[in-house]
């Protein structure tokens, strides 16, 4: 198994560029967000929740969010088996532990985290660009102004976390895609040897 943690604020292209590495490394994408905008089109108990969140730009509650995530991997057996990408999750330094943890009782780990660094105004673009029709509620000034002091408050903690065991990759994530996928692949092939 080779499991990846694609890392960055907001807007700063987790979900693009996981698109890329799940077809050059034949890995699962699981999207935290995505699971939970899942929940909320299909109108369950949980999508009511996070949808309260969500909208406000908050982080759903750690407690809640581990359990999300745990059930999903128990879910899902023939899907990870080669490994996974998790996008949007670990967002907080409990979630990285929990993270650990669930990894181990599948007898992996964490091996590489990439971590998507983008000029703030270059996020903030992007994402009142993707708000003129991507129908999330998140992407308005207002909530996108939230999202960003969420992040750097409790969640850009975790560079220095995964700095200190190793594991951080950073990546310029402003300007070219395929240039940043090019650093990206550079990185994870590193991390593989
Ligand atoms: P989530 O869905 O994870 O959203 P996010 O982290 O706010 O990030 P985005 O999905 O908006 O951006 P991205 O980094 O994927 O970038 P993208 O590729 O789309 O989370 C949403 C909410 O769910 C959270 O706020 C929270 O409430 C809740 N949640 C989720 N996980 C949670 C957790 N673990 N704990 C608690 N709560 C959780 O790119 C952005 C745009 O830019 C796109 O339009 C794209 O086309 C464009 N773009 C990408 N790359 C480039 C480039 N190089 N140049 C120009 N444009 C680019
Ligand atoms: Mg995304």
């Amino acid at each position: 198994m080779f499991n990846i943690v694609i890392f960055g604020a907001p807007g700063s292209g987790k979900g693009t560029q996981s698109e890329r590495i799940i077809k050059e490394y034949g890995l699962h994408h699981i999207s935290t967000g995505e699971v939970l905008r899942d929940h909320i089109a299909r109108g369950t108990e949980l999508g009511k929740i996070a949808d309260s969140y969500i909208s406000k730009g908050q982080l759903i509650p750690d407690e809640l969010m581990i359990r999300v995530l745990a059930h999903y991997l128990e879910e899902h057996p023939e899907e990870i088996k080669e490994g996974v990408i998790f996008d949007g999750f670990p967002r907080t330094i409990p979630q990285a532990e929990a993270l650990s943890e669930l990894l181990e009782r599948h007898n992996t780990k964490v091996h590489a985290v990439v971590g998507l660094e983008v000029d703030e105004e270059e996020l903030v673009r992007r994402m009142i660009l993707r708000g003129k029709d991507s129908g999330r509620a998140d992407d308005n000034p207002e909530t996108i102004k939230k999202r960003l002091d969420v992040y750097h408050k409790s969640t850009a903690p975790l560079r220095d976390y995964y700095t200190g065991k190793g594991q951080y990759h950073a990546i310029d994530g402003n300007g070219d895609l395929d240039r940043i996928f090019a650093d990206i692949r550079a990185s994870l092939d590193k991390a593989r040897m």
